[in-house]
């Protein structure tokens, strides 16, 4: 039988209730596919940096590095100042373990939880590759005469070839396998002629931002150009991404982006697809730790109450089986949560699905 070490870290708010849900539908799935996980807790977040001072000790990075998967709930707490536990762990776990990828599914499971008018489940059904290494999040820049009234803030995006270069990569192999390697709907007869079968969007800001988005432009169009020519090569400024998520989500299958950006446009994807509910991601080191997580945040005001949604962290649990190589599994994990999701809630909002956290999670883990 085939077992994995995973590490779980509940976290803040209503992650642990999510984080619980996900595993009692892992439980189910693993044991239909005679898969096993082995589970280790860390009480990391807000409660433990309150009582200790410190966010995440050294040991436990070092620990952690021992484990393919890391399945995550939330960070963030109301008590602790904004930026101490975002950095202290969320952050410093992406770039400690080099989890150079950020990967964000947007897939709209049922019509009734789109909030775009006549968009079907097929017009919203792509994937934003986000950096997660680099950019505006390494913490490069400072303060010149802080607290005067001459005071400089300079906060600065790193880009570096190597950077960029792994996340393009990642993101065009990501194009080429996706659809099971059937050719992408959204393409034009012209492409098709070319060869293409697949489409890969860059998102950036090349009119602006000459240095970092010329280096990316460049990169993208070299590594096509040599090593994915089958991959029809997009290119959409940020503003324009984000009109066109609300326009012609259609015309999506992956994208890729920095990080600043790929934040940015997530969140509003995650609402396309039919809110934080149902948004889950992987903070991906293709070849180390990896780390999945519902990306709604800890929802302070909702913690104990059974209302919060556990989709998004039960498709977090799907994310990591189908990196862990357990497609199938990972794959009946999806179909029961848009069974779910189709047939029983009412609302994926907290506190208006029709039922609660458990029954959720029951829910999906019958369907398995
Ligand atoms: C996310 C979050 C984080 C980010 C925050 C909590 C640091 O918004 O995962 O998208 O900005 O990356
Ligand atoms: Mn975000």
């Amino acid at each position: 039988m085939k077992s994995y070490n995973i590490a779980v870290m509940g976290g803040d708010g209503t992650g642990p209730e999510v984080v619980r849900e996900a595993i009692k539908v892992l439980d189910v799935t693993t044991k239909k596919f005679g898969i096993k996980l082995n589970y280790t807790n860390y009480d990391l977040g807000g409660e433990r940096y309150l009582k200790t001072n410190e966010a995440l000790p050294d040991s436990v990075v070092e620990e952690l590095r021992k484990f393919p998967a890391i399945l995550l709930g939330a960070i963030g707490h109301p008590d602790v100042k904004p930026g101490i536990l975002e950095k202290g762990i969320l952050l410093r776990l992406r770039f400690e373990l080099e989890q150079y990828i950020n990967l964000r599914p947007v897939k709209l499971y049922d019509e009734r939880f789109c909030p775009l008018k006549d968009k079907q489940p097929e017009d919203i059904d792509f994937v934003v590759v986000r950096e997660n290494n680099e950019g505006l999040y390494t913490g490069s820049g400072g303060f010149v005469f802080k607290g005067t009234p001459n005071e400089i803030a300079i906060q600065e995006s790193v880009n570096t070839r190597r950077g960029v270069e792994r996340c393009l990569r990642y993101a065009f192999e990501l194009a080429q396998k996706r659809r099971g390697g059937k050719p992408w709907k959204g393409l034009k007869p012209d492409d098709t002629k070319k060869g293409q079968a697949s489409q890969l969007t860059l998102c950036g800001k090349t009119n602006v931002l000459t240095y970092a988005f010329d280096l990316w432009f460049r990169a993208f169009n070299e590594i096509g150009e040599k090593d994915f020519k089958n991959v029809k090569r997009d290119y959409a400024h940020v503003d324009a991404t984000t009109m066109w998520f609300v326009k012609n989500p259609e015309w999506f299958d992956v994208i890729v982006t920095d990080n600043m950006f790929g934040d940015i446009i997530t969140d509003l994807g995650a609402m396309v697809q039919g809110g934080m509910g149902i948004a889950a991601g992987g903070n991906i080191n293709p070849k180390g730790t990896s780390m999945f997580e519902p990306i709604g945040g800890s929802a302070p005001k909702y913690t104990n109450l059974g209302v919060i949604n556990p989709l998004a962290a039960i498709c977090a649990g799907q994310m990591m089986l189908d990196f862990l190589g357990e497609t199938e599994a990972a794959q009946a994990i999806e179909k029961a949560v848009i069974g779910v999701t189709r047939e029983k809630v009412k609302s994926l909002a907290a506190g208006k699905m029709g039922y609660t956290t458990s029954q959720i999670g029951d829910l999906v883990a019958s369907a398995i």
